[in-house]
């Protein structure tokens, strides 16, 4: 992807003066604001129709300027040096000093971070004095945007501006790993749980469906295309629209591929753009076929489950 200087300048500039911008990421896009100001993440929370209570995930160019912010831990930087920049988030102790914004934190100790990949939003984040707060860039409780043209369809003229960005390359939101304690997962994503066990050589706890729901993002409805979603499905009814791992001989209009031969990078990196696809199309509902519980597939397993509880 060649970087526009100039695109970058101009969502400088709209940041600066405390607008939200959407911005690129390599997981999905994101819609951000300056973490430091009450004002900008006051607008993401009123653009997103988000819960006030869900805090904000904030991104950073790199570990130096995350240290003005958090405390910093072993795990947390054998993980950094591993993964970073990469679609891995963890949750850290905010330092008393910090100057993260309350509205992003809804008033907590501890603070969602990430440092994405993505080559324009680490140009952007490079250039900024402060870090970005930035909620995937779509509706609260809808499918993720992957694209430009998916946060335009979302929020039309309601955003200031759109750093094109190209379609994102993993498709899936970051995992989530809390490092406040004992290592736990938050929310599957975009890096397999069992390469961050291979780097800590330990099983790790996951924790996406509390009974106590700490993060409304581990609430059961979620991810929801706008129409019923069922799971498991191998005979379709008559006006449904078939969402399959790979590409069969038996090609129908109404049946839609995640990935060529059944790569489960690939199919993670069409999910979320399939079942935009899909409801434009007008389908009533979707049926999808069994993917195999395995690597990224557990993770786009996890999506389709909380947009089935539509
Ligand atoms: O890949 C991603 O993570 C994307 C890109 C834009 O970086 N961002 C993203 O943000 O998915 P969002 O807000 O849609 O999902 C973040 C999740 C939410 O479910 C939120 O509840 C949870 O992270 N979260 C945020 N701060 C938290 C905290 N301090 N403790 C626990 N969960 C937190
Ligand atoms: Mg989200």
């Amino acid at each position: 992807m060649k970087i526009n200087l100039a695109n970058i300048k101009k969502a400088k500039k709209l940041l600066d003066k405390r607008e939200c911008v959407a911005v690129p990421t390599e997981t999905v896009y994101g819609l951000a604001g300056n973490a430091y100001s009450d004002q900008a993440c006051k607008k993401i929370f009123k653009l997103k129709k988000r819960p006030k209570n869900n805090p904000l995930i904030v991104h950073y160019f790199n570990i130096k300027k995350l240290m003005n912010d958090c405390k910093l831990n072993s795990v947390f930087l054998k993980l950094y040096d591993q993964f970073c920049p990469g679609p891995i988030t963890f949750i850290l102790k905010l330092k008393k000093n910090s100057k993260i914004s309350k509205v992003a934190t809804n008033k907590k100790g501890n603070l969602a971070i990430r440092f994405p990949k993505h080559p324009i939003i680490r140009n952007l984040l490079k250039q900024i004095e402060y870090p970005l707060a930035a909620p995937s860039a779509n509706i609260s409780s809808k499918v993720s945007a992957v694209s430009s043209a998916d946060v335009k369809e979302d929020f039309g003229k309601k955003i200031k501006y759109i750093l094109e960005g190209g379609k994102s390359s993993i498709g899936v939101e970051s995992t989530i790993i809390d490092l406040k304690n004992k290592p736990t997962i938050l929310r599957l994503g975009g890096i397999e749980i069992a390469s961050i066990e291979k780097v800590l050589k330990k099983k790790i706890i996951i924790n996406d469906n509390p009974k106590k729901i700490s993060a409304p993002g581990q609430s059961k409805l979620h991810y929801s295309p706008g129409i019923p979603v069922r799971l498991n499905v191998e005979k379709i009814k008559n006006d449904e629209a078939y969402l399959l791992i790979k590409n069969t001989n038996k090609v129908k209009p109404n049946y839609y591929f995640l990935s060529k031969k059944g790569d489960l990078k690939e199919a993670a990196r069409n999910l979320y753009s399939t079942l935009r696809k899909i409801k434009k199309a007008k389908y009533k509902s979707i049926a999808v076929q069994k993917i195999p519980n395995k690597g990224l597939g557990k993770t786009i397993n996890d999506r389709l489950l909380r947009a089935s509880k539509y």
